[in-house]
């Protein structure tokens, strides 16, 4: 395949996923995120309803399929009403082996109904091949629900230790892991239990092995390792990585691995408090108010990113609206030093003249505006405000 680059295609994301250049992409997208319209609400800024609904998911989900890679995953936002059409079809394309399970995203309560009060959406997830999908996990430090308890643990201990030094900045950890545990019933914390001499909070993880008990003797970093009693060392290789990077430390001549909390994960449960209302603020901070009106959360998209794009990859978005996936990928690629890519598609869709979008579009002085110029606007202001040179293409698609 050709070097990876953002792309945005303009066009019916059905005719651009079957055609001869998207030949590229079969078995190579490592992600699918998808945000169809939901098929309820009639004009939204773009055309939300659809009598051919299911046919036509199910005939984006079978193209969908064939360009994931062998451990591509894929992730489709969706509430009540087409929740069946979607897993039925997703059953069909992918079987039901290969279902990865599906997140409930809380909504913000509203008086909706007579009957129950729907407060929430799903994420629904399936894998091309459960057996090469990547394990899904997040660090705790990004994990919307651990982290402000574990930044602020951090910053308290940094404080005493800038202060107190090393042994009252220990204590005052002790303490902190108590209260935590206890607060939050949970011990994961309890292994974080050493303050480095630069006052960061660590693990200090066995380096011992089930494997045959051996003698390590590594003359190059001056390392001499008795036999364990039952129980074999990592490997040579292993503890040189250790050292040279700065991450073997020892208690009691034992060599242990450093592990600071900033990378301690967590796997991931299925409710999420990623509420609609943070996608329309994150518009907001562009200085984009209105500007579309179904915008997902940039940290919902991040999420499902990080929870399962472990390497560089590539993420696609063939209902990309106004680009929220873009931002996540641009955000995740500085916040945490990767290199994905993106591929979005969005129709040419003109705006309904009777929304707000459209207002906000004529104010920013787009003409005829289409819902892609919304998300070209979206991306360029991003770009903008990070003083970021453009980095993607567009390809028009008719
Ligand atoms: C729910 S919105 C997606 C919102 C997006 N997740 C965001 O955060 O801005 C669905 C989008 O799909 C677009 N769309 C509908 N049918 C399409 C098609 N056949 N090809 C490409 N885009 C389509 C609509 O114009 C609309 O912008």
């Amino acid at each position: 395949m050709t070097a990876r680059q953002n792309l945005i295609y303009i066009g019916d994301n059905a005719k651009v996923m079957e055609s001869p250049e998207f030949k590229d992409y079969v078995n190579s997208v490592d992600l699918i995120y998808i945000d169809p319209p939901y098929n309820t609400k009639g004009k939204l800024c773009y055309d939300d309803k659809n009598k051919s609904w299911k046919e036509d998911f199910l005939k984006r989900i079978r193209l969908a399929h064939s360009l994931l890679s062998d451990s591509g995953v894929m992730f489709i936002s969706i509430d009540d009403k087409e929740l069946v059409s979607v897993l039925t079809s997703c059953y069909e394309v992918f079987g039901h082996k290969n279902f990865g399970g599906m997140f409930i995203t809380k909504q913000a309560i509203r008086s909706n109904s007579s009957q129950i009060n729907i407060i929430h959406e799903y994420v629904v997830c399936f894998c091309k091949n459960k057996k090469f999908a990547p394990k899904f996990y997040i660090k705790r430090i990004i994990n919307p629900d651990e982290a402000p308890a574990i930044k602020s643990i951090i910053s308290q201990i940094k404080r005493v230790f800038n202060k107190s030094g090393k042994e009252e900045a220990k204590k005052v950890l002790a303490q902190k892991i108590k209260e935590y545990s206890e607060k939050y019933n949970d011990s994961w914390i309890v292994n974080y239990n050493n303050v480095s001499d630069d006052g960061r909070i660590y693990f200090s993880k066995d380096l011992s092995t089930p494997a045959k008990p051996r003698e390590v003797n590594i003359k190059s970093i001056n390392l001499h390792l008795d036999p364990l009693k039952t129980r074999g060392w990592v490997s040579d290789k292993k503890f040189i990585e250790l050292y040279n990077s700065g991450r073997l430390c020892f208690k009691d001549k034992r060599p242990y691995e450093i592990e600071y909390i900033e990378e301690a994960t967590n796997n991931i449960t299925s409710i999420l408090d990623f509420y609609s209302r943070y996608g329309t603020n994150d518009l907001k901070r562009l200085g984009l108010y209105d500007l579309f009106d179904t915008p997902k959360p940039v940290e919902l998209i991040k999420f499902l990113i990080r929870a399962c794009l472990h390497q560089d990859g590539l993420v696609l978005d063939f209902y990309a609206g106004s680009g929220t996936t873009a931002q996540a990928v641009y955000e995740i690629n500085k916040d945490d030093n990767m290199n994905h890519n993106y591929v979005l598609i969005q129709l040419d869709e003109p705006l309904n003249i009777k929304s707000a979008a459209y207002k906000k579009a004529i104010e920013l002085g787009i003409k005829d505006p289409k819902v892609s110029d919304l998300m070209i606007c979206r991306i360029d202001r991003y770009l903008a405000l990070e003083k970021k040179e453009k980095d993607y293409n567009i390809i028009k698609f008719n």
